[in-house]
Formats: C-alpha cells, sequence, structure tokens
C-alpha cells in the first residue's frame, strides 16, 4: 500500500517534493494539500483546510514546507495526531523553540526528518564514503564554498531568520557530516555587501565562518547570497593521507578555445536544478523509514545541532570573538 502523505505549503520547496512524490516515487502518493496561497497552482490539486489534512486518519506523513517560523507549530501538531513528519529547515529560529519541539517528537514517539537535502547529493555522499574509508586518512579541514546565484525576496528573508540560519545552515550541517563529529567552537566575519533590501532587513548577505570540532580539526564556511555566475556549490576535504573535492555540477562539460582565450558552461543555476537529484533521495529515504519503520536518516537533533552552530554564528558577528558551544 501506498504511504498517504499531506503537504503543508507548496512554495518552491514545496512543489519539487510534490512533483517527486507524484512522478518518481510510485510507494507513496500525496493525497492532501494545506495551501495558503492557490493562485498559479493547478486547481485539481487536493487542497484542504490545514486543521483537516493533519487530523485525517488517512495520512500517514506530513512534509512541512511552509515559512520557517510555521515549522514547530506544525511539526507538534502532526507528532499529536500521531503523524511521521519531514520538515524543511530550519526547525525553528528560537533553540528553546526547537528543544520544545524535539520533547513533543520524543514524547510521541514519531519519525521526524529533517530536510538537509545535501547529505544526499550524490557527489556529497561520494566524498562521505571515502572520507568513512579512511582514504583522505585523519581528516583536518573541511572547506564549503556556498553562494547562491541572488538574494531571495524581501518578504522571504524577513521570515527566515537571516542568512545563517536560513542558508548556512546547510553548510553547518554538511561540516558536521562530512566530519561526523561535533563543533566545539564558532568564529565568524559577516557583512551585507550587497545593500539595499538585504540591509535594511537587518540581514547579512555575505560571511566567512571558521568552526572547530573536537578533535581539534576544522572547518572554513564561505557565503554569498549573490554569485553573478551561477550556484557555486564546492566542498574540499583534506586530511593526513590525501584530499578530496567536489566541484560544480555544470549543464554540460564543454570547453571552447580561441585566440582570445577559454569558455566553459557556468554552474547549474540554483538549488532546484543542482540538487534535483538529492531531493528525490532524499525522500526515498523518508518514505522507506515510514514504511519499514526504520530510523530516519537526518533526524530532529541534527536540525538542533546545526542551528545551534548558526546562533552562535551570529552571535560571534554581534561579539566580535569566538563562541564556544
Ligand atoms: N532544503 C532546501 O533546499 C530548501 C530550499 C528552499 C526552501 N527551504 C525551506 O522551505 C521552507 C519554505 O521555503 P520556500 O522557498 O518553499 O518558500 P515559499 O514562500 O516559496 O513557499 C512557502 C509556501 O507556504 C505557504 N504557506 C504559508 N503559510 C502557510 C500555512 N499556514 N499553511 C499552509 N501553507 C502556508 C505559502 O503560501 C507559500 O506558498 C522554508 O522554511 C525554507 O527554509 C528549503
Amino acid at each position: 500500500m501506498k504511504l498517504r502523505i499531506g503537504i503543508i505549503g507548496l512554495g518552491r520547496i514545496g512543489k519539487i517534493h510534490y512533483n517527486n512524490i507524484m512522478q518518481r516515487l510510485p510507494e507513496a502518493e500525496v493525497t492532501q494539500v494545506a495551501e495558503l496561497r492557490r493562485d498559479g497552482l493547478p486547481t485539481d490539486l487536493p487542497f484542504v483546510e490545514i486543521d483537516e489534512l493533519i487530523d485525517n486518519p488517512d495520512i500517514d506523513a506530513v512534509i512541512i514546507c511552509s515559512p520557517t517560523d510555521t515549522h514547530a507549530d506544525f511539526v507538534e501538531r502532526c507528532a499529536r495526531a500521531g503523524k511521521n513528519v519531514f520538515c524543511e529547515k530550519p526547525l525553528d529560529l528560537s533553540l528553546h523553540r526547537i528543544r520544545q519541539t524535539l520533547q513533543v517528537v520524543q514524547e510521541t514517539g514519531i519519525k521526524l526528518m529533517l530536510g538537509f537535502n545535501r547529505r544526499f547529493d550524490p557527489n556529497f555522499l561520494k566524498l562521505r564514503s571515502l572520507v568513512e574509508e579512511g582514504k583522505m586518512g585523519e581528516v583536518q579541514l573541511v572547506k564549503i564554498t556556498s553562494r547562491d546565484p541572488g538574494p531571495p525576496p524581501l518578504a522571504y528573508l524577513k521570515s527566515s531568520g537571516g542568512m545563517f540560519l536560513d542558508m548556512t545552515i546547510h553548510d553547518f550541517d554538511m561540516a558536521r557530516y562530512m566530519m561526523g563529529k561535533e563543533v566545539v567552537q564558532v568564529y565568524a566575519e559577516a557583512a551585507a555587501l550587497l545593500g539595499g533590501e538585504i540591509e535594511e532587513a537587518g540581514d547579512i548577505d555575505t560571511a566567512v565562518v571558521t568552526l572547530k570540532f573536537e578533535d581539534g580539526s576544522m572547518a572554513v564556511i564561505d557565503n554569498s547570497r549573490k554569485a553573478v555566475y551561477g550556484y557555486d556549490q564546492r566542498v574540499e576535504v583534506f586530511g593526513a593521507a590525501g584530499m578530496a573535492k567536489v566541484d560544480n555540477n555544470t549543464p554540460d562539460n564543454h570547453q571552447y578555445f580561441n585566440e582570445e582565450g577559454a569558455q566553459a558552461s557556468l554552474p547549474l543555476n540554483f538549488f532546484m536544478d543542482r540538487y534535483t537529484e538529492s531531493y528525490l533521495t532524499e525522500m526515498e529515504a523518508f518514505i522507506r523509514a515510514c514504511k519499514d519503520d526504520v530510523a530516519v536518516p537526518v533526524a530532529g537533533e541534527d536540525g538542533l545541532q546545526a542551528a545551534r552552530i548558526a546562533v552562535a554564528a551570529l552571535q560571534s558577528v554581534r561579539e566580535g570573538k569566538p563562541i564556544q558551544l
């Protein structure tokens, strides 16, 4: 029998999950959708009010893709209704609220998976498996470049919690995932170099963050909200026995040369293109965990740890010093 899924929020990311389930994951189906704004969406979607979706005994699992400031509330309501939940990152902007939500998850015994999709990207999976096989020896340094092609709209920025909790949180999770260790210290430099709406919203758009892990190993992350050449997503892992890295994916790998120089294709434009495969694989993993009643591969605790690093990074920028976790 197919896993019956309800989706809350059918914006940029909700549509990706909806399409993957309906078109490419035959073991599940989306049977209900709760969405406040229906303009531009097909009218034949199974729209319902949110309470109806959460309380529906014929829904097995819920995918939460509404704005960040709704996540904790919706996770708790789903948990109390006995539904397994896949929730987009971050769980909330407040660590206290995240801990409260994880408490409800624990008490109700539901499964909660966080949408750290980059762990499921085939390139990063390969990198992680090289680390696990010991090919780099003891890992000493992880270097992550993570730059968006352009900033999100102001309305999104306002409920996003700022760049560290919205965007860099993926990189904090990637650093933990690659290292397989916990972060003990965070130091961040950040600025609003693009100015405009981002600065007016009190947010930042450019940052360098250094992380120190429990054994003294390190990670360095650099971010920008605007890379004019596309979505720049690179990771390098350096250790005592070698180095491995992942470069950007491009639509093709041609190179053109003439007397003026060389030319190649730019990186794939944004997350919908670059991480297509990862969204499918993460959802497949969630559906499998629900159907086989096994642990989800990215837990609520991973959401808490990444959010702790994000909050510490912000504190580091404000106080101009490293923050111990
Ligand atoms: N994992 C990723 O790569 C990734 C990528 C983008 C966004 N996200 C996360 O997903 C969430 C949504 O981001 P987005 O870019 O899709 O935003 P979006 O604004 O495109 O979509 C959000 C949708 O939720 C709807 N909505 C708002 N309140 C609602 C409610 N109470 N009930 C039902 N629907 C409601 C809105 O009408 C909108 O259509 C954010 O938390 C964001 O951090 C994750």
